[in-house]
């Protein structure tokens, strides 16, 4: 097995903030597991950060391509598989087939330009 990403006190360093452009996302596979497992989106200096797996059908990703988070308008999440939209801020799918699901939430926080990831602890729903 390959070993995990560089970690900080307990936390993985996942990348510095200016390799997300802003109103972009991008994916993470901290555990090496073999794909993205966490994404993170990026509005100015806020990070939203959720597993990447969509609560209409457990365990599926939801990027269509690498990094590709976000509808064309870069206001919410869309599930690639069936349309799913979330709010990038709550988590909550405000339209399709998982209406009224959420995403579930990971923990990253800005440090010296670095964003950081305490595996194990969701953050708490806004
Ligand atoms: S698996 Fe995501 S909308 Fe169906």
């Amino acid at each position: 097995m390959a070993s995990s990403a560089p970690r900080v006190s307990g936390e993985i360093l996942l990348c510095r903030l200016e390799e997300i452009p802003d109103g972009d996302s991008r994916g993470f596979d901290p555990l090496r597991e073999g794909r993205d497992t966490l994404m993170v989106i990026r509005q100015g200096t806020s990070l939203h950060a959720w597993r990447d797996a969509c609560p209409h059908i457990s365990g599926v990703p939801m990027a269509w391509r690498k990094d590709a988070y976000l509808n064309a308008c870069r206001d919410r999440i869309v599930c690639s598989a069936h349309g799913a939209l979330f709010d990038i801020a709550t988590g909550l799918c405000t339209l399709g087939p998982c209406l009224g699901d959420s995403l579930e939430p990971m923990s990253v926080r800005l440090e010296g330009g670095s964003i950081l990831w305490r595996p194990g602890q969701p953050r708490l729903p806004r």
